[in-house]
């Protein structure tokens, strides 16, 4: 098939063919890398244009609200896998069968104790500190105590360290929402479910024995699903950043996890409880959409709009479905779901976030999921965290298996042109 081309003419000079790149499911993308060696970069903050990679683990149309995982719909595998299985298939590409997955599994499980050293830097910490202060410190501190793991060239040192972290990011959360309680550290059990040892990590007592909750364990599971991995948002795109001059795999992720807690990215679902909470009851509605759509006020409705979904996002739909069987099955109050549904269905019929394709994004139900577990609104991001650890290794990894190239962006330069230095302090 013939290579389709672009043509590119500045101000009437000699036209630059560029290549037109295809992606497996028709995307088009104009290659310009040649363009720097001509004179010429392309401007575009925030990269709403621009491709930093090309990938094969995850895939997303905003357009028409589909996210596939290695070419399986997110439904799919929310419904029918479990977070290991899907933590396979994003590392590896393909499903496992039950051998590769047990196997998978022990070599997860086998990493479940955590370096004591971990347990005095967080120690070191105040007790009312941030989870995800603590957690970003702690996953970076991790690089200080795994030397036999350092060499980001070697695959097997790659591939124990993805297994290292996937076990580790639990315990080291659930730690932090311990010792922020000033309760003793629960370690995982080899016969619970990633799941299931993480509620266990964070809900039980040493003297009592624990039993997991079936509903919750799934719904939690499924929170970790439909987290695992979002192709090049901002966290993974750190990590791809970091990673590209090849540095060490726990400072990247220590990277990752500074970057998600940002409220325009993992921080949202917090935010959006509060926004919930602070709305109150559905007649305070139309006062909070008002403030959405003023110009002059920052507020913006949390868990609405998405930089690629211009449509409902898909993983919100699944979350919307957990979100009604968790909270009847605890039978607690709805009151903040009620609220969430009416303000889902005014945006929804309103002008303004019709016109600009504002829809609940993930983190509209998680919130209200999540505070029904007994989570505080704190942990919200660090349970993002452990879900996502698997998508940030996944790009770390394929950046490495595809080979480096230190990722160093231009600029369009606005400051002072050419002046001469007086210094004014003499
Ligand atoms: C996610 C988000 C950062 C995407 O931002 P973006 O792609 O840069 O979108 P923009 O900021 O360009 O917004 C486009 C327009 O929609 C408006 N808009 C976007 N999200 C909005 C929201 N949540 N509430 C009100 N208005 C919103 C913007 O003000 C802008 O309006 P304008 O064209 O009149 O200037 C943004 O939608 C947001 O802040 N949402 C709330 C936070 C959230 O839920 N984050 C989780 C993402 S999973």
């Amino acid at each position: 098939m013939d290579k389709k081309k672009a043509t590119l003419t500045v101000d009437g000079t000699v036209p630059i063919e560029l290549d037109v790149l295809r992606g497996s499911l028709g995307q088009k993308e104009l290659d310009i890398r040649t363009l720097g060696a001509q004179g010429y970069f392309t401007f575009d903050p925030g990269f709403t244009s621009t491709a930093s990679c090309q990938s094969k683990i995850t895939y997303i149309d905003g357009d028409q609200g589909v996210l596939l995982y290695r070419g399986f719909p997110i439904d799919q595998l929310a419904l029918n896998s479990n977070y290991l299985e899907v933590c396979y298939i994003l590392l590896y590409g393909e499903t496992p069968n039950l051998d590769q997955f047990y196997k998978f599994q022990g070599s997860v499980t086998n990493h479940f104790v955590l370096h004591e050293q971990i347990h005095h830097i967080l120690r070191g910490f105040c007790r009312n500190s941030h989870p995800m202060a603590m957690l970003c410190a702690m996953t970076g501190a991790l690089a200080t105590i795994y030397h036999d793991s350092m060499d980001v060239n070697r695959k097997t040192h790659r591939d124990l360290t993805a297994k290292r972290l996937l076990a580790q990011m639990p315990i080291m959360a659930s730690m932090c929402y311990r010792y922020s309680r000033g309760k003793p550290f629960i370690y995982p059990r080899n016969d619970f479910s990633y799941a299931g040892n993480i509620l266990y990590m964070m809900f039980s007592s040493p003297s009592d024995k624990y039993v997991v909750n079936p509903i919750l364990e799934r719904a939690l599971d499924c929170i970790l699903i439909l987290h695992a991995d979002h192709e090049q948002n901002a966290s993974t795109s750190t990590i791809r950043t970091v990673g590209s001059s090849g540095a060490n795999p726990f400072s990247c992720i220590a990277a990752a996890v500074a970057s998600l807690w940002g409220p325009s990215h993992g921080g949202a679902n917090e935010a959006c409880l509060l926004m919930l909470e602070e709305i109150g009851t559905v007649e305070n509605i139309p006062l909070f959409l008002q403030r959405a759509k003023d110009k002059n006020d920052s507020f913006r409705l949390m868990g609405f709009g998405h930089r690629v979904y211009k449509n409902y996002d898909p993983r919100a739909m699944v979350m919307r479905d957990i979100c009604h069987e968790v909270l009847n099955h605890l039978e607690v109050k709805k009151d903040l779901m009620e609220v969430a549904m009416k303000l889902e269905y005014l945006a929804l019929h309103d002008s303004y976030f019709i016109e600009r394709k504002l829809y609940p994004n993930v983190d509209f139900y998680s919130g209200i999921i999540l505070q029904a577990m007994g989570i505080p609104s704190s942990m919200f991001t660090v349970i993002f965290a452990i879900a996502r650890t698997v998508g940030w290794i996944a790009h770390w990894k394929e950046m490495h298996d595809e080979g480096l190239k230190i990722a160093r962006p231009r600029q369009l330069y606005t400051g002072y042109t050419r002046r001469n230095f007086n210094s004014k302090i003499k």
